[in-house]
């Protein structure tokens, strides 16, 4: 199967724009193909208004971004398309004319996924040329902030198509989660529309209202999902005995039963219903708002899963390292001249109320710019995880110009000194449209034995590394604030 730089896209509504803002975000170059010209400016919309809470997600060093274009021919993008992925409406027998109309153009190594939420990929692959490279790739909405993708494959499917599959979603910072068997629905959607069955019934029983019933989630169940799941938590439920209590526990209510399975009739005053509930929820806010609110706490719990390294925290930790890796493989040996860079910009988060750079803020970016340093010298992961790590045992900070919310800077990080127990460094962060300097910080940091929180040696490649540094920045200009102090005149 083929390395993936052009990604083909059939359909471009909600879910193509989606892939489409996630792959040119991870420097995939994308084709997108519809049968609607119009659809160019929606997609373009689409992968702009998706960018806000995408570049917030990770600091890390993205590639460039890809490069989007828009066609009408499917037949285009099938011959230009290194992977394909469909998502055009959810109706069998279009979907499965379309795909073979593209199977004969697209060549046989290039792999074709469907988004489809719950048509089964036999019956997709049928007519294909090819069909071995027919899976589903089923994604959630909004595409490019949900690391989700089921990949379910059908009776032809081989297995390179799910492994390369796999792979390529990876890369673009999914969790591709393998459907070992193809049923309607796949996995989530299945457990999915069994909750949206019960929401119908209670509705139409005129038990609850769509709000109250999102609050029996959102305050509840939802905050326990997104990091456990619902067998995880149900182990927790059970005490001590975990599952097997759980289920003694509440395995009789399962015959009474608290839920009826089929779906209610969606009748006119159902749908009223549903309608008038979800609008009285939206309290006048367009959905372009809500997907903004949406999209942003997305951000937000995905980077607090990140610190516990669980669930898409562990995802988007998992990608973090790798870009980190990506950069420190290609970065060049230390030169005169040149001091360890760190290119970011000022999260809109991170502002004070005069819409600066808050003060706390500082010795944080300065903290992701030693991160880089760090693994440019071999202090990664696996290091830390031998119990090894520098400290930071004092800081000094002084601030220049301001800077404002969304503005580029940079972080220039010289070693000043090194031995063996002690780092000494400078920071000079800078506005990157006029260089001025924005802030400085010195920082002494100490080996430490992080199981026994004891000053130890440092690992001999590492100071190696670290004194090639200190002889190549000993070269470079001194700042006036190194070595300053707080201090007032003497009367
Ligand atoms: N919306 C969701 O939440 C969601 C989530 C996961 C998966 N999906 C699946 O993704 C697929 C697309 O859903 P959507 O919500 O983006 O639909 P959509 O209606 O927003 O977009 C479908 C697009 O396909 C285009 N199209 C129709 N026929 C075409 C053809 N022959 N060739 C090329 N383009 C064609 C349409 O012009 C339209 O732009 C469906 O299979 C759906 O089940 C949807």
């Amino acid at each position: 199967m083929r390395t993936v730089k052009t990604l083909g896209l059939m359909g471009t509504g909600v879910i193509g724009g989606g892939w489409a803002a996630r792959a040119l975000h991870y420097g995939i170059d994308v084709i997108a193909a519809d049968v609607k010209p119009e659809m160019e400016e929606w997609i373009r919309g689409a992968v702009a208004n998706a960018e806000p809470a995408l570049s917030r997600l990770t600091f890390a060093p993205l590639p460039p971004k890809g490069k989007l274009t828009f066609t009408t021919n499917l037949h285009e993008m099938a011959a230009k398309a290194d992977f394909i992925q469909e998502n055009i409406p959810e109706n069998v027998e279009l979907k499965q004319r379309v795909l073979a109309e593209v199977s004969r153009t697209a060549p046989a190594d290039v792999i074709i996924a469907s988004s489809t939420s719950g048509i089964m990929p036999t019956e997709l692959q049928r007519d294909m040329v090819a069909p071995e490279r027919l899976l589903v790739g089923h994604p959630f909405n909004p595409v490019y902030l949900l690391p989700l993708c089921e990949l379910v494959g059908g009776e032809k499917t081989s297995a390179a198509t799910i492994e390369a599959a796999r792979k390529f979603y990876t890369y673009i910072g999914m969790h591709a989660l393998h459907v070992r068997r193809e049923v309607p629905g796949h996995l989530t959607d299945r457990l999915q529309e069994a909750l949206w069955r019960e929401i119908l019934h209670l509705v139409n029983d005129g038990v609850a209202t769509t709000g109250e019933l999102d609050e029996s989630i959102i305050y509840g169940p939802g905050l326990r999902w997104a990091a456990m799941g619902t067998n995880m938590i149900y182990h927790l439920a059970g005490g001590q005995p975990g599952m097997r209590h759980m289920l003694a526990q509440f395995g009789p209510c399962l015959k009474w039963p608290w839920t009826k399975l089929e779906a209610p009739e969606l009748t006119e005053e159902l749908i009223d219903r549903m309608v008038e509930g979800t609008q009285a929820q939206a309290g006048g806010r367009s959905i372009r708002e809500l997907e903004r609110l949406r999209d942003d706490y997305l951000v937000a719990i995905q980077q607090v899963l990140r610190q516990y390294n669980i669930g898409a925290g562990a995802t988007l930790k998992a990608i973090e390292t790798r870009l980190y890796e990506e950069q420190a493989a290609k970065a060049p040996a230390p030169e005169a001249g040149s001091a360890v860079r760190l290119d970011t910009e000022v999260r809109p988060d991170w502002v004070d109320y005069n819409g600066h750079m808050s003060d706390f803020r500082y010795p944080q970016v300065f903290g992701d710019a030693l991160d880089k340093m760090y693994r440019k010298v071999g202090i990664d992961d696996a290091y830390r995880a031998s119990g090894r790590m520098y400290y930071t045992v004092e800081t000094h900070l002084t601030y220049g110009v301001e800077v404002k919310a969304s503005e580029p800077i940079y972080v220039l990080t010289q070693v000043i000194s090194v031995d063996d127990k002690r780092l000494h460094v400078f920071h000079t962060l800078h506005r990157r449209r006029d260089d001025q300097v924005v802030a400085t910080g010195e920082q002494m940091h100490l080996h430490v034995n992080t199981a026994q929180a004891k000053a130890s040696p440092v690992d001999p490649t590492v100071r190696a590394r670290l004194e090639a540094l200190r002889d190549a920045h000993a070269k470079l200009p001194r700042s006036k604030q190194q070595g300053r102090s707080i201090g007032m005149p003497k009367v």
